[in-house]
Formats: structure tokens, C-alpha cells, sequence
């Protein structure tokens, strides 16, 4: 693993691998139980749900097929304006189905009520959130989250898929970025 990544982080992490998976595997399980008997269709929202969503599915005992969605939101790089287009929609239409949006992190709620109100129109049978991480305390548009990994803080966390400027995806962990990171660019 490249250092100097963690050189950009403060000292001490948020999560760490372990307490992610170990949170993950549970999320898969509740999953699993609530879902006993039927079909789902889990949605990825990319890029930053990634890596939350081949670990959350690899811990789900159901038939589920899988789809990919790409949103952009409006905004600087660490504050999300809630203008929210859509870079890559679904490829299958999604009317009948049971639909798990999963997500990185829902920060605002404003990508994600945009998202409900917009699979709500094709018709789907169901519709419910998953995301890994949940910070309530920015929440600008009330939102209802089914599964939750972690309530986190307001401060801007990279890591496990989640981003600044495109970087820290790839740490297995989650840790705070130093403010003057994003400060002084
Ligand atoms: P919302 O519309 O404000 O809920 O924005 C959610 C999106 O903002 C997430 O999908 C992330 O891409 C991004 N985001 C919000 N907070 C953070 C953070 O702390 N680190 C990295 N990305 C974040
Ligand atoms: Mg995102």
C-alpha cells in the first residue's frame, strides 16, 4: 500500500478493515432475512459504493442480478449542491422489480431523494437504501435509510471507495482527510 496516502489522513482511522467487514457481513445477513423468498436487484451507485458493493453482495444468500448507475451532483469536490444528473442509467428497466440502491455514504440526502423519486416513476415493487456510511447530522432533505453501516461524523472521510478529487479509493480502510488537503486546493 502506498504510504503516502496515509500521510494525507489523521492519525487515527475511523474504521478499520476489520470493523468494516465484520459491519458488512451483518448488513448481508439482514439482508438475506428480509428478503427470504424473493428476487432482488441491487444497484450500485459508482463510483464511490464500489467496494461496499462486491463485499455486501458476496455476503447476501439470495439470487440477486446486479446494475450500475452513475450520478453526478453539482457542487465543489467536498459539498454536494443537490443538482444531480444522471451520467449512466440502469440497463435493464427496473418495473416489477426489487430494487437495493447501494451507496457510499449519504451525506446531504439530496442524491438519493433525487434517486428515489426517479426509480419510483418505472414502476418498481420495492425500493430500499443501503448505505455504508450515514452523517444525519448534514442531513438537508429528510431521507429514509433502510440498512446503515456506520454513522460517521461531519467531516470529510476517504477511503473503501470513497473519494477526494478521484484519490484514496483503494485504502481497505476509512479515515478523516486533513482539512488543508482540500484547504488549499
Ligand atoms: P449527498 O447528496 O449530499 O447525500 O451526497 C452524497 C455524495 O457526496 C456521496 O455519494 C459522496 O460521493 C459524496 N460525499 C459526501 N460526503 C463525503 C465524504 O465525507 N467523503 C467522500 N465523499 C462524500
Ligand atoms: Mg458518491
Amino acid at each position: 500500500m502506498d504510504k503516502s496516502m496515509y500521510q494525507d489522513l489523521q492519525d487515527q482511522l475511523l474504521l478499520t478493515e476489520d470493523q468494516i467487514q465484520k459491519r458488512v457481513r451483518e448488513m448481508g445477513a439482514a439482508i438475506t432475512r428480509d428478503y427470504k423468498g424473493q428476487e432482488l436487484v441491487a444497484v450500485c451507485i459508482l463510483k464511490g459504493a464500489v467496494f461496499f458493493f462486491v463485499d455486501l453482495l458476496r455476503a447476501i444468500d439470495l439470487p440477486v442480478s446486479l446494475d450500475f448507475m452513475a450520478i453526478s451532483s453539482y457542487g465543489s469536490s467536498t459539498k454536494s449542491s443537490g443538482v444531480v444528473r444522471i451520467l449512466k442509467d440502469l440497463d435493464k428497466p427496473v418495473d416489477g422489480k426489487n430494487i437495493l440502491i447501494v451507496e457510499d455514504i449519504v451525506d446531504s440526502g439530496m442524491t438519493l431523494s433525487f434517486l428515489r423519486k426517479n426509480l419510483m416513476t418505472r414502476g418498481v415493487a420495492s425500493l430500499r437504501i443501503a448505505t455504508l456510511l450515514d452523517k444525519p447530522e448534514r442531513r438537508r432533505t429528510p431521507l429514509h435509510v433502510d440498512y446503515s453501516g456506520f454513522v460517521v461524523p461531519d467531516e470529510f472521510v476517504v477511503g473503501y471507495g470513497l473519494d477526494y478529487d478521484e484519490r484514496y479509493r483503494n485504502l481497505p480502510e476509512i479515515g478523516v482527510l486533513k482539512p488543508e488537503i482540500y484547504e488549499k486546493a
